[in-house]
């Protein structure tokens, strides 16, 4: 069902396109309609699998589903797949993946394995660029399905487009890291991208401070 609609919608789209609209424009309408998607994670990865709403599609290796427990209390949030996350079908495995794995291992002081990690984009943007606004809008429905399915009490939005496209909220990532906002019946801590902490080490301090405050959130659940 959700096959025949994806490529109902592909070829609706690329009559579009043949007419002169442009691909993202003709889909945002029906992605704020909310189109059904289903209410288990593997078969939204289905789903995610075969989407081709967005221009990534065509240049991407793999598409990157989140990963991990989806029974977590808490989920981390990135911005998009690079180019080991590509070509490995899996989220935060490069460097600034080993990053966020020494952040919850040594920090929180549990195993990656017990949480799940995730991105707003799940394709790659070509040369690591920021995903485009409607790149990241037409995916968006797909990390708020994930959500909706698992339920986390603490949502870690890393870096500022994790942070904007959750919660709407256009505060630099430098001013609302750190505190707690509220996304549904989740907590949100926004915190710097891994990525952004391999180039600006000096920022780490502030990422420790802001893992020792999910430490203690999840302590006291
Ligand atoms: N950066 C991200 O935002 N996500 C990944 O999966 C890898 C790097």
């Amino acid at each position: 069902m959700h096959r025949l609609f994806s490529a109902l919608q592909l070829k609706k789209l690329l009559i579009q396109k043949a007419l002169g609209d442009s691909y993202v424009q003709a889909i945002t309408p029906l992605q704020e309609r909310n189109i059904n998607l289903p209410d288990n994670l593997n078969d939204l990865k289905q789903i995610c699998n075969s989407c081709h709403l967005c221009e990534l599609s065509k240049s991407r290796n793999k598409v990157v589903f989140g990963k991990g427990d989806p029974k977590s209390n808490i989920v981390f949030i990135g911005e998009a797949p690079g180019a080991t996350e590509d070509s490995l079908g899996e989220p935060f495995v490069g460097r600034a993946g080993e990053l966020l794995t020494n952040m919850i291992e040594r920090v929180l002081e549990r195993p990656r394995s017990s949480v799940y990690i995730s991105n707003i984009v799940k394709c790659r943007p070509p040369n690591n660029r920021t995903p485009t606004p409607k790149e990241a809008l037409t995916c968006r429905p797909y990390i708020l399905k994930e959500l909706e399915i698992i339920q986390p009490k603490l949502i870690v939005a890393l870096g500022a487009t994790a942070f904007r496209y959750l919660t709407n909220d256009t505060t630099a990532i430098s001013k609302a890291r750190g505190h707690f906002f509220t996304y549904h019946n989740s907590k949100v801590l926004p915190t710097y991208h891994p990525s952004f902490l391999l180039r600006n080490p000096s920022a780490k301090k502030e990422a420790y401070y802001d893992m020792l405050k999910v430490k203690k959130f999840l302590e006291r659940l």
